[in-house]
């Protein structure tokens, strides 16, 4: 008889965002005038940029016929975008890359989900504490987690992002093998220096960990600061990089990311990049013809002034918040070069009672810090993607309710 992975059943029942959307949903049936607003999941409101409009315009009009039609792209995506990524993302940084170490995919999601293939399932993987919940469920499933006590796995190394560390982990205890690290940070909003990716370059290069460097939100990043960990010496030959343009462009609904693998990356002589073009050979066909094309747009003159327009308004938007429930007597941290705005709930309440409390009297939704793990109770998360209107009005209500 067939016999299930039995480390699908030592998940806990819903993905956090699920469980968010199933309580607000279920408040929203019970009060069906209520005007909910939602800056519980980190998904974006502005429409697409007119450059990239256009280009998907194009790219529908050459499927159309037969001279342009597209079937099956080129393996590890289009390299009229991944040459566009090469020279826009990562030579103004100083970072060459050859376009055989960019991987195009349909999200960063699935990428940091799905690296884990790679590595054995006796590898000790650490993560942030709180912590972007696909890295940790992912390693559950592998089998790399152990088991979970009702807050902590017993195989997981949790690093403590917290407010005495600046919500940058400290370098862990024990020995690790993976480590995953998200910078602008989802959920807390921080970021790294310079000096701290060092650090765990340093630590990586040392040890012969991987660093699985999640930078979805670096182009919130201003200057002063790492967009990638590239930019750290050392980094080619202990890093994997994810990127995406969900949140850089707008397209979480219509799905393109990134992966670096650069060629130095080898275990025992391995090559990382390698393993990876098998498996996605093997797995993956590529974003959308279309989707590529709409991306490869953002590198335009024209697109790139339009998406940084964006990214402002959801900056300023963050700013409005941070600033706004720090005047009303919230201690708040993120919202600057992040979408992400980190509140400490009041009064010491936990981070669900927080948001039923939230939902029940105001109907402003956000997402518990304690669903991102044991560090993030007694926080709570909101989102800069909503429109400037949302954010204001959420910031009216929550002042109001406390
Ligand atoms: C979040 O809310 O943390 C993100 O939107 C989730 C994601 O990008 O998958």
């Amino acid at each position: 008889m067939v016999k299930l992975n039995p480390n699908f059943a030592k998940l806990q029942a819903n993905y956090l965002f699920s469980t968010v959307r199933e309580r607000t949903n279920a408040y929203a049936a019970a009060h069906p005038d209520a005007k909910i607003i939602r800056l519980g999941i980190g998904d974006v409101t502005k429409p697409l940029a007119p450059a990239v409009i256009e280009a998907m315009h194009a790219a529908v009009e050459e499927m159309g016929h037969a001279e342009t039609f597209k079937g099956y792209g080129e393996d590890f995506g289009y390299s009229f975008l991944r040459s566009a990524i090469a020279d826009n993302d990562y030579a103004p940084l100083g970072i060459k890359l050859d376009i055989g170490e960019i991987f195009i995919s349909d999200g960063a999601k699935s990428d940091t989900g799905n690296i884990g293939e790679l590595f054995s399932e006796d590898c000790t993987v650490a993560v942030c504490d709180p912590v972007y919940p696909v890295y940790v469920d992912s390693n559950v499933m592998a089998g790399r987690a152990g088991d979970y006590d009702g807050e902590r796995w017993s195989r997981l190394v949790y690093m403590p992002c917290v407010e005495s560390n600046g919500f940058v982990p400290d370098l862990p205890e024990k020995p690790v093998d993976m480590i995953y690290l998200c910078f602008p940070n989802n959920p807390t909003g921080a970021h790294a220096t310079y000096d701290d990716l060092k650090r765990w370059v340093d630590y990586a290069l040392k040890t012969g960990a991987v660093i699985l460097y999640d930078a979805a939100y670096s182009c919130f990043i201003s200057e002063g600061l790492p967009r990638s960990i590239y930019e750290i010496e050392g980094a080619r030959g202990c890093a994997i990089e994810f990127k995406s343009f969900s949140k850089t462009a707008g397209f979480t609904g219509v799905r393109c990311a990134y992966t670096v693998i650069p060629q130095e990356l080898k275990v025992g002589g391995v090559s990382v990049n390698a393993m990876w073009r098998r498996r996605q050979n093997t797995k993956f066909n590529e974003a959308s013809y279309i989707s590529q094309r709409g991306a490869a747009a953002i590198y335009t003159e024209a697109g790139a002034a339009q998406v940084a327009e964006v990214i402002g308004y959801y900056k300023r938007n963050a700013l409005m918040l941070r600033d706004g429930l720090r005047s009303a007597g919230f201690t708040v941290y993120g919202g600057e070069n992040s979408p992400y705005i980190w509140m400490r709930t009041p009064d010491g309440m936990s981070s669900w009672d927080f948001f039923d409390t939230l939902l029940d009297r105001v109907q402003v939704v956000g997402t518990p810090g304690s669903g991102f793990g044991p560090s993030g109770e007694g926080f709570f998360r909101l989102t800069a993607f909503g429109t400037l209107e949302m954010s204001e009005q959420a910031l009216e209500r929550i002042r109001s309710a406390f």
